[in-house]
């Protein structure tokens, strides 16, 4: 049984349109990011999916029970920014609320204080936390309740690099112990680091996953001189290969490079060296957003 499933999710506010048919299935643990421009719709498909927002119409399902029933309360958390906080309350006094309203023991916040390094400053009032403080006293709210389900809207918004390497860590070793961490982020190359299953939204849809931007895998073949020469001559209209400076990028949706490489032998194009290299999402994000890339933005989300 899927851990979320969204069939068919609709929302807009008044007349704009924000989630057009939204459709996803998050089946086993794991970390899956959701990423799209400012204003694309991933706050309110996070904040409609924990139930703090009513959707138009669609359905959603986590591990089989309607998103809107109470005891889901138990199995899902929700990292939002940190508005939720309270300044002057301790780190410690929120906490403590959640352990209280989720009937959790005590000594599960040691636990989590641990596992975020708070423990030095939960004690202190809110008011006095740095924004990284802020983000790590929000990662050890969510965790308090061992959720099977995380959305985590920009986690690492405002880390150090310390801090990202060390949420990082934390987020792969909870989707190793059985969660589903559903994420966003603006850091693409953050993304990279974090998991390979992205997804993007787009104009109120997440983009169809079958599209060949996903699967593509680039073999980079490192030529010499004479062989670049020859490389340009017979392969410059080929148009899932490209030449840069030495190397020729050969972009395909399958590991099996067998006939190609003989293509280039029995053309006498020699190479030193292959690597491969799965499309990061930067680059995936290029192609999917290739039209917002190449118009002017007026603002939150305006496209001219
Ligand atoms: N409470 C609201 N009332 C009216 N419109 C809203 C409300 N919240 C969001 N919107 C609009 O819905 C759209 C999507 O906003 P949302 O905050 O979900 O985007 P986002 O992808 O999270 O953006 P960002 O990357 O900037 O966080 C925007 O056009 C925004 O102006
Ligand atoms: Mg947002």
């Amino acid at each position: 049984m899927s851990i979320l499933k969204i069939n068919n999710v609709r929302k807009s506010y008044g007349n704009n349109q924000v989630l057009k048919g939204i459709n996803l299935n998050f089946e086993k643990p794991g970390i899956k990011a959701l990423i799209g421009p400012n204003g694309s719709g991933k706050t309110t498909l996070f904040s409609i999916i924990v139930n703090l927002l009513k959707k138009d119409s669609g359905e959603i399902l986590i591990q089989g029970m309607d998103h809107k029933d109470p005891k889901i309360f138990k199995k899902v958390s929700f990292l939002k920014d940190s508005s939720v906080l309270y300044g002057y309350l301790t780190g410690l006094d929120h906490l403590e609320f959640i352990a209280y309203a989720q009937g959790l023991p005590s000594s599960r916040i040691d636990e989590v204080c641990q596992k975020t390094g708070i423990t030095n400053y939960v004690k202190k009032k809110v008011s006095t936390y740095s924004l990284g403080m802020k983000q790590h006293l929000l990662l050890a709210m969510v965790i308090m309740n061992k959720p099977k389900l995380m959305i985590l809207d920009e986690p690492l918004n405002g880390l150090d690099p310390t801090a990202i390497i060390k949420t990082r860590g934390l987020l792969q070793e909870l989707a190793e112990e059985g969660t589903a961490i559903l994420l966003s982020s603006h850091t693409l190359t953050e993304v990279d680091y974090i998991t390979s299953d992205i997804l993007f939204l787009s104009k109120g849809k997440i983009i169809n996953e079958d599209i060949s931007v996903y699967k593509a895998i680039d073999y980079e073949f490192l030529l010499d001189k004479k062989s670049l020469g020859k490389a340009k001559t017979i392969l410059s209209k080929e148009k899932n290969v490209t030449l840069k400076k030495d190397k020729l990028i050969y972009r395909t949706e399958t590991t099996d490079i067998q006939n190609f490489i003989a293509y280039l032998t029995s053309n006498g194009i020699e190479f030193k060296e292959i690597n491969k290299r799965k499309i990061g999402a930067e680059e995936r994000y290029r192609a999917i957003f290739a039209e917002e890339l190449s118009t002017e933005r007026t603002g939150e989300g305006d496209i001219v």
